[in-house]
């Protein structure tokens, strides 16, 4: 399909039926779940695929947490053995398997399985678990390709299995309370969101000084056969908590990308730009790079009224209430000054800058400060329980990997590129 047929479709027929899901029903899943004493009576058992950095931390997660909810690691499954034994060592209790094919034969107490593989290797035993009945916990992105992504989507409607992606700002409390807060109208019209994600190292793991044929199976982010580096890795999170605050799915993006700094044989770019057009005209402009960090990870939404940086916890007004006024002489002072400096011409300029505000706003939540990553079992033990997805949930994650590889497809190709037909999932809601 042409480029412009492709906008031109997704214009007239796909936006508005995007379904989100909403700020207010995750909180009470939240709520709910942990307060529930059934729950804590019927384990449920998972088995983890893939035990290399993330695998080995939700293992930790669910070995520190799990007993709220009745959660527990029964099986292994890692094809490089020095990672399976070090999360083995951590939960001796767990069987382990080479051969994921083989834990799902085998382990048949699971419940769900949660998939840590490289992304490349998602698809399959996502869709394979699936067809096993059982619920998946995928890490983000969801696949290489967008046939991957779409052939994933096909298996949960059809297996009506929970397919739940590890984007756990969707459980960030900051971030529930600030889409809320969107959601209120309390920002107004947002016209423009921005992320980056600025990070200043080679990105590379160590590779064993004996085995350096291991180079691309340790180092897979930096590869294009097994990843889409930056994007897949890092600004899928954004990507999905842009839709969010839209409820909607962008028409096109554009996007430019290079290896500036990293030049060590990566295939990946370590330096991108990237714009995504909503519907409305909301332009999303997000940027990622690892020769610098001076300005960490942040998106930004920008409404007329107020502004959210959700990362760093931040709500501005654009019109703040006034401070309390000081008292007495304090007060006093200050009017003298006003009077008096705000009367004299200072130099000639005949406009004033446009200087930031300094107002410094206010915190989006004082407490429970955490990254949702544990809080998202939350979501997945209640799909287990009531054996269904959350509704709106899994789309989430479908669009931001989408929009994810859209965003590399631009960068790739120079072109202004918009979602193809084919994978509207729309078609796939009961
Ligand atoms: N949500 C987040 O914030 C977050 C953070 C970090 C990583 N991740 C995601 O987690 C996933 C894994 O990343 P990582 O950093 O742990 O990578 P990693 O390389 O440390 O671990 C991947 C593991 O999968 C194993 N593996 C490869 N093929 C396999 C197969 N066929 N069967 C079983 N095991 C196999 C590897 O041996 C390795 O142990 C990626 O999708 C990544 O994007 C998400």
């Amino acid at each position: 399909m042409l480029q412009q047929d492709r906008r031109t479709f997704l214009k007239n027929s796909l936006i508005a039926g995007t379904a989100m899901i909403t700020p207010i029903s995750l909180m009470k899943v939240l709520a709910n779940e942990h307060k529930s004493q059934a729950y804590k009576k019927d384990k449920i058992f998972v088995g983890i695929i893939g035990t290399g950095s993330r695998g080995h931390h939700l293992a930790y997660l669910i070995k520190e947490h799990g007993h709220e909810l009745g959660m527990e690691v029964t099986a292994l499954c890692d094809v490089y053995k020095p990672h399976l034994d070090f999360t083995h060592s951590m939960i001796p209790e767990a069987k382990v398997y080479d051969d994921y094919r083989k834990m799902l034969d085998e382990a048949r107490e699971l419940h769900g399985v949660i998939i840590c593989t490289p992304l490349h290797g998602h698809a399959q035993p996502t869709i394979d678990s699936m067809e096993r009945g059982l619920h998946v916990f995928c890490e983000k992105a969801m696949a290489r390709t967008l046939d991957d992504t779409y052939a994933m989507a096909e298996a949960h409607y059809r297996t009506g299995k929970a397919l739940q992606i590890g984007h756990q700002r969707l459980f960030d409390p900051k971030f529930l309370r600030g889409m809320n807060k969107v959601f209120r109208g309390d920002l107004g019209k947002v016209t423009q969101i921005r992320a980056y994600w600025h990070r200043n190292n080679d990105w590379r793991r160590p590779v064993p000084e004996d085995h350096p044929e291991l180079e691309r199976f340790i180092n897979w982010r930096l590869y294009r056969e097994y990843s889409c580096g930056l994007l897949t890795e890092l600004a899928s999170h954004h990507i999905q908590v842009a839709n969010w605050v839209k409820k909607d799915i962008p028409v096109d993006v554009r996007g430019t990308g290079s290896i500036s700094f990293w030049k060590d044989g990566r295939e990946v770019e370590d330096n991108v730009a990237l714009i995504f057009t909503y519907k409305d005209g909301t332009q999303f402009v997000y940027d990622s790079m690892i020769q610098n960090r001076r300005h960490g990870l942040e998106i930004q939404v920008l409404g007329h009224k107020g502004s959210l940086e959700l990362e760093t916890n931040n709500f501005f007004l654009e019109d703040p209430p006034p401070p309390p006024k000081p008292a007495g002489i304090v007060q006093l002072l200050q009017d003298l000054e006003e009077n008096v400096l705000g009367k004299v011409p200072i130099g000639s300029s005949s406009w004033d800058p446009e200087v930031a505000i300094t107002y410094k706003g206010e915190s989006i939540v004082n407490e429970n400060i955490t990254d949702g990553t544990w809080e998202q079992f939350t979501g997945f033990a209640k799909a287990i329980r009531e054996d269904k997805p959350i509704p709106g949930l899994f789309e989430e994650g479908y669009y931001g990997s989408i929009w994810t590889l859209l965003g590399q497809e631009a960068i790739d190709t120079g072109q202004v590129v918009g979602m193809p037909e084919k994978f509207d999932i729309r078609k796939f809601r009961r």
